[in-house]
């Protein structure tokens, strides 16, 4: 297969685990035979200090004809604590999502048998927990009508019927291909939104008698998730209660360095770890890898290249259980490995399977 990735590496840890995302991605095509074409481009802080703008039109231009964007992370501290900054590195993914249409982000939470112990909940609470959180990604307060003021502010969060419609569908194709099992997430005891989200959803549901829908408020569902995570297969959520769930899902898993996303929708998709830009651990090398590597083998499913996909993940099993961890998952007294060394020992396997 011939494949034109763009590479949006962005700030902190981001170019870091951008390169080793590359390097797997580079292995497997030489090991498969899969022609693929890099093309690098600005986003986040670098951007705004570059050109002026998180995401640069030259940026948008090259992940609108490229086939797959592997994205890493932005946001930088400078502009974390100036309320008063006019662009801020955020508004490059958000802008990234906007254009590119993509409205459904794909959240999967699951397990590392070697890693339940380091999840701050119970061992038997978290072990065999696997679900998928579908986060609608291009509405809501992220990008309502917004008012900024000296002593008013607000945000809205707006959906219209189409928008709704379109992530439960892409909800239910995923739950079709699980357990079966969907929970929309909600808080239509108190807002307009959900109510219109609730209506939709009894409506849609009726086209999928296969699958079984409950409905939760998202308070309540933030206690569920870590009192009985094994309790969810597929939730379906607007766009903040899902980022605010989603981080909380990475505390099942033990490491927010260990969960990928992918999000598509009307044009590129792109794929990309959950976590932020850590710029505390810029340049230290410790940052883990993992998750940007695994949303490497989200793009190589989304292309079908399922036996490529599954050497990558059995690859990253086996760095697991082979103590090849970066140090907040090692295990104590365990062996040292920095990003760079995760990154190059995972490259070796793949290339000698
Ligand atoms: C995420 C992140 C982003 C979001 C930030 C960096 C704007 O937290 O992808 O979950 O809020 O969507
Ligand atoms: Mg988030």
């Amino acid at each position: 297969m011939k494949l034109h990735i763009a590479v949006l590496a962005g700030d902190g840890i981001g170019p870091e685990i951008s390169a080793v995302g590359v390097d797997v991605l580079r292995a497997v095509a030489e090991k498969f035979g899969h022609e693929i074409e890099f093309s690098e481009a600005l986003c986040g802080a670098a951007a705004i200090e570059a050109v002026g703008d998180p995401f640069p039109e030259e940026t948008f231009a090259i992940c609108k004809t490229a086939d797959a964007v592997l994205f890493s992370a932005v946001g930088d501290p400078k502009f974390d604590n100036d309320p008063t900054a006019k662009v801020r590195p955020e508004q490059g993914l958000l802008a990234m999502r906007k254009k590119l249409g993509l409205y459904a982000n794909i959240r999967p939470v699951q397990t590392f048998p070697c890693l339940v112990h380091k999840s701050p909940l119970k061992d038997e609470i978290v072990r065999g927990a696997d679900f998928v959180c579908i986060r609608e990604l291009t509405g809501g307060m992220y990008f309502g009508a917004k008012q900024e003021g000296e002593d008013y502010a607000y945000d809205t969060n707006a959906y219209t019927r189409a928008e709704v419609e379109r992530i439960l569908h892409a909800a239910y194709a995923c739950a079709r291909r699980r357990r079966k099992h969907l929970t929309v997430v909600d808080k239509a005891n108190v807002l307009a939104s959900s109510r219109l989200w609730r209506k939709v959803a009894q409506e849609v549901e009726k086209v999928y008698p296969d699958v079984t829908t409950d409905y939760m408020y998202v308070d309540n569902a933030a206690m569920r998730m870590i009192q009985d995570p094994k309790f969810f297969d597929v939730i379906v959520t607007e766009n903040t209660f899902g980022d605010i769930l989603t981080d909380e899902g990475s505390c099942i898993t033990g490491s927010m360095g260990l969960l990928p996303s992918a999000s598509t929708g009307e044009s590129t998709p792109v794929f990309e770890p959950i976590h932020g830009s850590w710029p505390q651990a810029k340049g230290l090398n410790i940052a883990n890898p993992l998750a940007q590597i695994l949303s490497v083998a989200m793009l190589l499913e989304h292309f079908d290249l399922a036996e490529e996909a599954a050497l990558v993940r059995r690859t990253v099993d086996a760095s697991l259980d082979e103590n090849v961890r970066t140090p907040e998952i090692q295990v104590e007294g365990g062996p040292h490995y920095g990003t760079k060394e995760v990154g190059a020992w995972i490259v070796d396997r793949i290339r000698q399977a």
